[in-house]
């Protein structure tokens, strides 16, 4: 056969057997036997077999697998994929509207209510109709790069049909069916393995997998629930959804009753109330119900804080819930001195796993349970992953049972236990040789999101700290080959990777040397605030209470902490030590000159919707370019917009948008003149 006629003829296998996936995945509704889908993708696998440079990314033959995957390539989210905050009450989502009807200027505010799949969170991106890439939630900002395993999940179309925008992310959860689940333990339990411990798990673990062959044949299926992009047809979340299923996607919709538009709180209560009851008849595990602001407008004023959207919240229903025994209790010391006690608990199956231990949180905590030792008390699954104790089993408490009251001495240094004003926790005093807080200083000062110190890990931390060679951050830099070989697990490899990790750890950026240091409430994003604001750490160390509350999302607490921090005369010891061995203490030249260039840019304070197609830039690097100049880019468009800027085939409804709301459009080549370019 020649070229030409083996990529028509692949070209038209692939269309035919992506429609028959479409119909028989989705629609329910296939026209032709298994038999005769089998023949059709045998046939495509040979061409492409044949013809290997011909095979399409999107083949329908990728949903077998056969691709392996060593080592999942991180990737940066282009938007950070946030988690929800919580709540468990018609109180708690009352306060929810009240949050709401404070910040919208719309009276009434129309809601969705809609399943919260238990599964892993997944991102897609789609450019011209096709799966491009598939980013696992990673830590928000990052995730893995999954793309060949989830092109062999069956309801994630590889190719969309209908009218969809050229470019636009989809969100959505991978979950592994229960039938699905149940199927996967059966076959375990006959082969004698080990069994899964639940469906969210083996979902999870199913999809860092390397050979995709093995999650082709696991079943996994994928809901989707949230979508990003500039052209997206309607500006409300509901009817974006509804037309994401015409465009191959299995979504939730008006027909399966995931979800449902409610004009106010009340209906999202039958919502919550109706599915409370009918979940067990799903054959997937929900957790709850995710209530959203439909409007993207409101959506947009509402906006985010660092964590989760201020339009979303997810009600989560009440879990399995069973009785156990407390044995005893145990007092654990973190890297703050913050004391937590931990209930240790007679072994209880929950949910598919063996619970022995649960958080007991803090003193107000096992007040408020009224709890006594010896007593038998109710274990839930928050999130269905941490076991906590719910409450406690009066009934049955032994006449003598002695009320259980904290600790007032460190378990690990003896030192004594304080707690403020406005705290729920004891601390520790001894900051400087109490055991666990500073192990745990340096495991969170080499983690990932910090230095981020390869060949070096938390249990390499104790055993360096065991041996006598650390006692604080700054000893690490000091190690030598010498110490380390004689240690055990120690070999010149590791030692090797470890010392090589350390010295690349001098390159990480200012920002994240500020958040290594574990300053209380100084996390990733004050740190890079502060970071932003004042340069260089010796500036940051001089600058006074009021000075630190001047900084944008700055209050009382962090800067108490921040000053506090920088007035130990041990911590400028430390820093010292820290400076001379070569750690980033100020910004990077390009990190300034990128400041400057925000700072003061043209757009500063301004936020600017994109949309269209354009001539001479992709709408990626148009938004680059306003960020670099300082401006904000926005999905929709909003009172607060400065400008709509628009490129060929910008939506109508865009358009009518702007007019109305008196938000200025302007050319690409009006925005290239604005910025002198
Ligand atoms: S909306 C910014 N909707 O629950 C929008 N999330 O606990 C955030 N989830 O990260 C997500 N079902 O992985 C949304 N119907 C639903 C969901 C849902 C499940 C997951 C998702 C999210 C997590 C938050």
């Amino acid at each position: 056969m020649k070229v030409k006629e083996a990529e028509q003829k692949i070209n038209q296998l692939s269309k035919e057997l992506h429609e028959h996936n479409h119909r028989y995945y989705l629609l329910d509704a296939p026209i032709i036997s298994d038999q005769s889908f089998d023949e059709l993708l045998n046939e495509l696998q040979k061409l492409e077999d044949a013809f290997p440079e011909l095979a399409l990314e999107n083949s329908p033959t990728k949903r077998v697998g056969g691709g392996i995957t060593k080592n999942f390539k991180t990737v940066e989210h282009r938007y950070p994929m946030l988690s929800l905050g919580n709540s468990y009450s018609k109180e708690d989502l009352i306060d929810f509207e009240k949050r709401i009807k404070k910040i919208t200027v719309e009276s009434e505010v129309e809601y969705t209510a809609e399943l919260k799949y238990d599964g892993v969170a997944i991102g897609l991106l789609y450019e011209k109709g096709e799966l491009v890439q598939a980013v696992t939630r990673g830590d928000g900002t990052h995730g893995d790069d999954v793309t060949t395993n989830v092109r062999t999940i069956k309801s994630v179309p590889l190719r969309l049909s209908g009218q969809y925008p050229e470019e636009f992310e989809i969100r959505g959860e991978i979950f592994m069916p229960k039938k699905a689940f149940k199927a996967l333990n059966d076959e375990k339990s006959q082969a004698g393995l080990a069994l899964m411990a639940n469906p969210r798990n083996t979902a999870s673990g199913t999809l860092k997998m390397q050979n995709s062959k093995v999650v082709a044949e696991r079943n996994l299926d994928c809901i989707f629930y949230h979508m990003i992009g500039n052209d997206l047809p309607f500006n409300n979340h509901f009817d974006n959804l509804i037309a994401a299923s015409s465009w191959g996607f299995k979504m939730p919709t008006l027909a399966n009753q995931y979800i449902k538009k409610c004009p106010d709180m009340e209906g999202v209560f039958d919502f919550i109330e109706y599915w409370d009851a009918a979940r067990d008849n799903l054959d997937f595990e929900v957790d709850g119900v995710v209530v959203k602001v439909n409007s993207y407008k409101s959506q947009d004023l509402l906006g985010f804080t660092s964590k989760s959207p201020r339009w979303a919240i997810a009600f989560k229903f009440e879990t399995e819930r069973v009785c156990t025994k407390l044995l005893s209790i145990t007092y654990q010391v973190g890297r703050t001195g913050a004391v937590t006690p931990v209930a240790n608990l007679e072994p209880v199956s929950l949910l598919g796993t063996t619970v022995k231990r649960a958080s007991l949180h803090n003193e107000d905590f096992i007040a408020a349970l009224g709890l006594h030792f010896n007593d038998e008390v109710y274990v839930e699954k928050g999130g269905e992953i941490i076991p906590k104790v719910v409450a406690v089993n009066k009934e049955v408490r032994l006449k003598d049972a002695q009320v259980i009251t904290h600790l007032n001495i460190c378990p690990e240094c003896q030192s004594d236990l304080e707690r403020s004003a406005g705290e729920a926790n004891y601390y520790c005093t001894n900051e400087s040789s109490c055991p666990p807080q500073i192990t745990g200083k340096i495991q969170h000062f080499i983690s990932r999101k910090a230095m981020d110190v390869d060949g070096l890990g938390s249990e390499t931390v104790e055993q360096l700290f065991a041996a006598g060679l650390i006692r604080d951050v700054a000893d690490l830099y000091d190690l030598t080959g010498v110490q380390l070989l004689p240690l055990e697990r120690m070999a010149e490899k590791s030692v090797n990777k470890l010392i090589l990790g350390l010295i690349q750890s001098k390159q990480v950026k200012f920002s994240r040397v500020l958040y290594a240091l574990g300053i209380r409430f100084v996390g990733h994003t004050v740190a890079k605030k502060l970071a932003t604001h004042f340069h260089s750490m010796e500036a940051l160390s001089m600058a006074q209470h009021e000075e630190l509350m001047a900084v944008d999302e700055i209050g009382e607490v962090i800067a108490t902490s921040v000053r506090a921090y920088f007035d130990s005369r041990e911590h400028q010891l430390l820093l010292r030590r820290l400076k001379k061995s070569g750690l980033q203490f100020c910004l990077s030249e390009d990190e300034m000159k990128s400041n400057e260039q925000k700072e003061g840019g043209l757009l500063a304070g301004m936020s600017v919707v994109v949309s269209g197609v354009f001539q001479g830039f992709s709408r990626d690097q148009l938004k680059q370019m306003i960020e670099q100049n300082g401006g904000k880019n926005v999905s929709a468009i909003s009172k607060s917009t400065s400008y709509l800027l628009t490129g060929d085939k910008v939506g109508p409804s865009k358009m009518a948008k702007a007019q109305k709301l008196g938000v200025v459009t302007i050319s690409e080549k009006d925005f290239l003149e604005m910025l002198s370019i």
